[in-house]
Parts: C-alpha cells; structure tokens; sequence
C-alpha cells in the first residue's frame, strides 16, 4: 500500500481529450483522444468541431485510462481538470464531466490551470520540482517565461508573447511551405536537412531598445511575416521555394529567442533549473540548443518527454496530485471554466 494520491486528471482546453491517472509521481495511464485531423482542412482548431469531439471522446477516454491503469473510479482519491485557460466550449466539457464524477463518486475536485499543469508533468519524469525554477511554456496557444516557486500556489511572471504564441508561428509558417497542420513536428522534420544560417530571419523583441520594455517577452508575428515574404519573392522570381532551409532558418530564428530570453530570466532570477514545457518542447532543436547553452551557464535543463510536452490529461493529474499530497483546499462544486485564467491561478 501506498499513501501517495491516485488522482485522475482530465484535459480539454483545446483539442485533445485527456485522462491520465498518477499516483504520487508515478504514471500509471495517459490516455488522448484527438481531434486534430477534423481541424486540419482548416489550418487551426475549430472551437465548435473540438467541443462536439471532447463530448464524444470523454467516457470512452475514461474507461480506457482506468483500463490501463488497472483502476476503477472508485478507487481514486481526487478528480482534477483543467479549468482554464482555453477554448471555453471545450473546457466546458472536460469541467462538467470532472465535476460528475467528483459528484457521482464523493471525491475532491480541483480545477487547476493548464500551464501550471505544463510544469507539474515533468515531475512524472524526472521527480520532484526544483525550487525555485525557471520555466519557460510554449505551446501553440502560449509562450511564457514563468518563475515558479511552488507549482501548487506561486507563480509569477515575467514575460510572454505580445502577438504570436511560438506553435502558432511554426503552424503559420508550415502552412506558408504547405506542410501540414499542426506544423511543428513537420518544421521539426524538414529542418533536419536544411541549413539553419541559410537565411537569417529577424529575431523578435531582442533590439537594445526593444529589451529596455521587453526585455523577457516575446514576438513572434514579424518573424512570420519576414517568412512570407521571403517565401513570395522566391515564388514571384519562378524559383522553386527550399522548404528545409526555409524550414531550419526559420527554427533557428524561434529556437535563438527562446533559449536567449529563458537562459536571461534565469541568470537574472538566480535561478538554476529551466524546465521547457508545452507543445513546442518537444522541438528537437529547441531542446538541444537549450541544453548546448545553458551548460556553460550552469543551469540545469528540464525537459519532459515529448509525449508528455503536447497537451494530455497525465499533467492535470500530476498537478492534482501535487495538490492533495500538499494539502491545498479542493474547488467548490460550481467551479467555472474561464477561458482566460490568468497563470497566477493556479487553483480555483
Ligand atoms: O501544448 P500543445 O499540445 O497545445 C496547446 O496548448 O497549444 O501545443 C501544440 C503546439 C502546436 O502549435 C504544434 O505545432 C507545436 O505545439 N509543436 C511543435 C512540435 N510539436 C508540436 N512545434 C515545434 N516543434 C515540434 N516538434
Ligand atoms: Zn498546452
């Protein structure tokens, strides 16, 4: 026996339905179901297609996590799900079906936020959290740089993007070198056999004047649109557009900012753990440059999976059972879902 909280985490903020399991730090189930393909005609994530699917996916998803973990509902200790931020039709879903089961079951709800879920789920991996520790979110709907103190009550931050979210410039820029959606793991892929300096594209918010305001936000949309640019002159002049170092040059430009920003706010914070988390980590080059670099600085790099790094319901259920294991107080049954929690709530 085990007194460490069995926690079942439900994720539906955008458009993958998940359920993990956790006991303590231990995964024993992460179950996705996603819609991705029903959006990808469209080039992004239709919010009325996603809220439909998580309606359709959730009991499924649920019995196949209890499945895997060789659990029944009945035997866990507390429901967690992400309240927010995100689609509001979609969160809806995944926050009626927590609050049913916690409800039909007699157990404890927490309605926790998706980045801070982001960081709870490297502790699936690589064990308890450092504290204090730099972490830097970037997925296809955020990119922030984030000092978190104790992933349950405090974080802060201390930068984001003032336009484009990173995935969002590498889903822009795919779809301008007609890869498909989503575009990061296809950028990912296609960079490997181009060059990173054969075009040097602009790297956002890094001018000295810029870095007096902005000094650890980020800009991504001058990036993309010097991408396009670059794009439609090759094509107007008859030449033929070279997807991988379009693709490589590109990354590097995103790659560079990110990893500049992030190893700055660390140095400065004092702080000498960098945890990367969101969609985005999983980018090969992202987490190599990132280690490469923060090395000789000193700062550890922590990055989890890349199963792990796109969104999933194992992370609600890391962050929930942070939650029960440091005796936080569980939501009220009417917890709301909104669209747009600030990071700073990370439990509602
Ligand atoms: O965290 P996530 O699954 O969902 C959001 O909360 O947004 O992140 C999805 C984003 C997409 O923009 C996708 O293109 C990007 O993460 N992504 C990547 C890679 N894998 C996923 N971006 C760059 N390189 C990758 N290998
Ligand atoms: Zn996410």
């Amino acid at each position: 026996m085990t007194d460490e909280p069995l926690v079942l985490g439900i994720e539906t903020s955008c458009d993958e339905t998940g359920v993990g399991i956790v006991r303590g730090h231990t995964l024993l189930a992460d179950a996705v179901a996603s819609s991705v393909d029903e959006h990808a005609r469209f080039g992004g994530v239709v919010p009325e297609v996603a809220s439909r699917a998580h309606l359709e996916a959730m009991v499924p998803t649920i019995e196949r996590a209890c499945e895997t973990a060789g659990i029944t509902p009945y035997d866990v200790d507390a429901i967690a799900v992400t309240s927010g931020p995100g689609l509001a039709g979609a969160l809806l879903v995944g926050v009626a079906a927590a609050k049913a089961l916690a409800i039909g079951l007699g157990k404890p709800l927490y309605g926790v936020n998706h980045l801070a879920s982001h960081v709870a789920v490297d502790q699936l991996e690589h064990g308890p959290l450092p504290e204090p520790v730099l972490a830097m979110l970037v997925s296809g709907g955020h990119s922030s740089l984030l000092r978190v103190e104790d992933v349950t009550t405090g974080v802060t931050p201390l930068g984001a993007t003032i336009d484009d979210a990173a995935g969002e410039a590498f889903d822009k820029v795919a779809r301008l070198l007609s890869l498909p959606f989503p575009g990061g793991p296809h950028i990912d892929r296609e960079a490997r056999s181009g060059s990173s300096v054969a075009i040097d594209f602009p790297r956002g918010l890094t001018s000295r004047k810029d870095l007096e305001r902005h000094r650890f936000d980020f800009s991504f949309s001058g990036l993309k649109t010097a991408v396009a640019r670059w794009v439609e002159a090759r094509e107007r002049s008859g030449e033929p557009v070279p997807v991988a170092n379009v693709a490589a040059s590109f990354q590097e430009a995103v790659c560079d900012v990110l990893v500049r920003k992030a190893l700055d706010a660390a140095t400065d914070q004092g702080i000498e753990d960098l945890l990367i988390g969101g969609g985005v980590a999983a980018n090969s080059r992202l987490r190599a440059m990132a280690e490469s670099r923060a090395e000789p600085l000193g700062i550890r790099v922590r990055v989890p999976r890349p199963g792990l790094c796109t969104d999933n319901g194992a992370m609600v259920a890391a962050l929930g059972a942070e939650m029960v294991a440091r005796g936080r107080t569980p939501s009220a049954l009417d917890l709301p879902a909104d669209s747009s929690q600030p990071v700073t709530s990370v439990l509602v």
